[in-house]
């Protein structure tokens, strides 16, 4: 009797394997040999995120330092906060700097809520200009990561310029002449400066035109256009091979 039990238990596995409900969620079968251990990955929406292989030297912290992650979990606190004070801010030059006012005295964690805003923004566009070093430092611009290296410098403009207009939206003095100083330098653009300047202001002078432009490019625009090229950058890593390597590293693997 005990050990009819002992060979069932013994069979469940392959049993549990072979079920009709169990292949239906799990595709491959146990993960006992290289080809079963891929299929784990790729056929797990959540799983597929990782690559199948990683090369080793990529597993070092000190080889990234985490600046790539860093600055995309920076991105998503930002997108979590700026989506929070959304709710509140009305982008007019009556309500703006009110606003302001209102978020540290009235709203309850107004001011963490604004602080975490603007400290993610410093820290994003630190740690995405030191990401960008490291790329530079280990020779990850090279040959066949230059489309990545391309997207990259694009996502690095976007970053400040997502800086550069969210800095108007509270609308106080150090805003107002910022934005006054930063427009004046578009405004130097060979050949067109008066037609950029025109187009980033809406007007002649800073006012409640430059404030509409800068709030929809803050919150729509430039935003949809980071998460697009995020979207290419991280393909572009899986589709270039992973993450660069030394020369001698790729021999040690093999
Ligand atoms: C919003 C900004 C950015 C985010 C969130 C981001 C994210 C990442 C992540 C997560 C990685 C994986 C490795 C790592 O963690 O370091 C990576 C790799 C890479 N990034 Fe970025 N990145 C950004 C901006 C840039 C910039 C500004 C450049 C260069 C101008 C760049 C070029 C590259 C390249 C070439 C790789 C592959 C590096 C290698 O193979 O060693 N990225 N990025």
């Amino acid at each position: 009797m005990i050990s009819r039990l002992r060979q069932q238990l013994r069979q469940f596995p392959d049993m549990l394997l072979q079920s009709n409900v169990w292949r239906s969620v799990f595709r491959q079968g146990y993960p006992d040999n290289d080809e079963n251990r891929s299929l784990v990955v790729m056929n797990s929406v959540f799983l597929h995120f990782h690559p199948v292989k990683v090369k080793t030297n990529t597993l070092r912290p000190a080889y990234t330092l985490g600046l790539g992650i860093i600055s995309l979990f920076l991105f998503l606190i930002l997108i979590f906060t700026g989506g929070v004070l959304t709710f509140l801010y009305l982008p007019t030059t009556e309500q703006a700097y009110i606003f302001i006012q209102e978020l540290h005295t009235s709203v309850p964690f107004g001011a963490l809520l604004r602080n975490a805003h603007r400290w993610a923004a410093h820290l994003m566009v630190l740690s995405v200009f030191l990401h960008m070093m490291r790329v530079f430092y280990t020779g990850g611009y090279k040959h066949p990561r230059e489309f990545n290296w391309v997207i990259g410098v694009i996502l690095l403009v976007i970053t400040f310029l997502l800086s550069f207009t969210g800095y108007l939206l509270p609308w106080d003095q150090l805003s107002f002449w910022a934005i006054t100083v930063g427009t004046n330098i578009a405004g130097y653009t060979p050949f067109m400066g008066a037609e950029v300047r025109a187009l980033l202001l809406g007007s002649t002078t800073v006012g409640g035109e430059a404030l509409l432009r800068f709030y929809v490019l803050h919150l729509v625009l430039l935003p949809a256009l980071l998460i697009i090229l995020l979207g290419v950058h991280f393909w572009r890593i899986r589709k270039d091979g992973g993450l660069s390597a030394p020369l001698h590293a790729e021999e040690v693997e093999k």
